[in-house]
């Protein structure tokens, strides 16, 4: 295996710095090392957009990118990817309303990236690809006779068989999905979820090593929990820059206690459950009435796709409310942000922050949560506090570990953490940085190339399901 070929929906900008997302980085790093190519959508929507991508040199590797015309934007990203594919794949089977014409723009999308790209490959080519906005991008490069070893990895949370099938093309997806030589999932409940699904619906057998085959055709299944870049995080939250950030953010604390939530703005973060939390500790604990704010950054995402938007008006007017009927001159008890932060904005945050509150009711992973372990100050940590329905639960099991439902449960995790002693706080600190330490973001790229070159020697056709 040569050269890396790495495929995403979104691209990193040209500019990408050490600060930017680790997932960004560390595929990037995985780019530098063997000189390849990073492939998606430019990020520009165009009347006419062309079949020929556009070619950049990112330092080391290069960066190939396709507009998309403003009907592909709306049938493959808004209505397919975003309002099909990611309620289905967070079990929010309420929000679904299948597209026919939607998913055949999302089909096309992935045949027109598949012919833009293999005219790129080369021979030695590995090529990887990211998440559910082109699940079939490897059956299209198979068709086209690329006998490449072809991987996928699925970010997000791979939900039960009988809710998957929900989806009027699942079979479909499924046989895309099976088309691959490796397909990685976060947690082994995502990955046993897949199996079953693909067994009841395509009808493949399972083999001792846990594969699926189909003719002469398997796919491996493989579980690799995302990381982030534990030591550069680290490093950069013990940086000076961090330290004068911090300093002037305890200048306006007052000496009080902050809980911080980072998010994306969307439904599945459980962000208005996550309010009433907070008010039901105001509201039974008035002694921490003053003494404690809730800064929930909520950065806009998707705002062109109706339930964001809902759900925007929803936090707006949930956290109005709390605010109005509690707060005081002085003192807001939740301080909402819609805006978009940097790492070392964030890490300054996360070290501050008495609480990291990472309540989703669905989640693939969740790397914030594992930042804000990664920038707390080992002399006096913070406590995590993290939704048992977050993959990130699966690997820190020493936060304390919540059903983002149970108000109440919440609300007393979040007392439990204000009260928790140094040493038991230190202790927590410890272990889920050890594991964070082993199984950074480096570890996961390796891991998952080695199992994707072990399906080398197999071999290779297009008699997929
Ligand atoms: O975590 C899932 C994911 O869809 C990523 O693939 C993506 O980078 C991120 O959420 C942000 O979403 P979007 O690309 O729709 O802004």
């Amino acid at each position: 295996m040569e050269r890396l070929v790495i495929v995403s929906n979104r691209v990193p900008s040209l500019s990408l710095e050490t600060s930017a997302g680790g997932l960004a980085v560390a595929l990037k790093a995985s780019l530098e090392e063997s000189g390849g190519l990073w492939f998606g959508w430019s990020g520009t929507i165009t009347e006419r957009p062309g079949p020929q991508p556009r070619l950049d040199q990112c330092g080391a590797f290069s960066l190939a990118t396709l507009d998309l015309s403003d009907e592909e934007f709306h049938g493959y990203y808004e209505e397919f990817s975003n309002r099909t594919l990611w309620p289905v794949f967070h079990g929010r089977l309420d929000l679904l309303r299948p597209d026919r014409k939607a998913y055949q723009i999302y089909r096309k999308v992935s045949f027109r990236f598949a012919h833009a790209l293999s005219s790129l490959l080369q021979t030695g080519d590995a090529i990887w690809i990211q998440d559910y906005h082109l699940v079939p991008l490897g059956k299209e490069l198979r068709s086209l006779g690329k006998m490449a070893p072809l991987g996928f990895f699925l970010h997000v949370p791979f939900p039960q068989a009988e809710t998957f099938a929900a989806l009027p093309y699942h079979r479909e997806l499924l046989s895309d999905f099976c088309a691959y030589d490796l397909v990685g999932f976060q947690t082994s409940a995502c990955a046993e979820n897949f199996r079953e699904a693909a067994l009841r619906y395509l009808g493949g057998s399972l083999r001792n090593d846990g594969d699926i085959a189909f003719g002469t055709h398997s796919v491996r299944v493989g579980v690799f929990p995302v990381g982030i870049d534990t030591k550069a995080f680290r490093e950069m939250a013990g940086s000076s820059d961090v330290q004068r950030r911090t300093q002037r953010l305890r200048a306006c604390m007052h000496e009080r206690d902050w809980i911080c939530g980072v998010d994306r703005l969307d439904y599945t973060k459980g962000l208005a459950e996550r309010f009433r939390a907070f008010e039901m500790v105001l509201d039974e604990t008035p002694a921490l009435q003053e003494n404690i704010s809730l800064i929930q950054i909520a950065a806009p995402s998707r705002e062109s796709v109706l339930e964001y938007r809902d759900m925007r008006s929803q936090l707006e007017s949930l956290s109005g409310r709390i605010n109005g009927r509690l707060g005081t001159f002085d003192w807001a008890p939740i301080r909402y942000l819609n805006k978009a932060f940097n790492q070392a904005q964030l890490a300054a945050l996360y070290r501050v922050s008495r609480i990291g509150l990472v309540t989703p009711l669905r989640d693939g992973m969740n790397l914030v949560a594992k930042e804000y372990v990664a920038a707390q100050d080992p002399e006096d940590p913070g406590v995590l506090i993290l939704s048992r329905f977050a993959g990130a639960a699966q690997e820190l099991t020493n936060a304390l570990l919540v059903n983002p439902f149970d108000t109440s449960a919440v609300a007393a995790a979040i007392r439990e953490a204000l009260r928790m002693p140094l040493m038991d706080r230190q202790m927590r600190w410890r272990q889920m940085m050890n594991h964070l330490e082993t199984n950074d973001v480096h570890a996961w790229r390796r891991e998952f190339l080695k199992a994707l070159k072990a399906t080398s020697n197999r071999a290779r056709d297009d008699s997929s399901p």
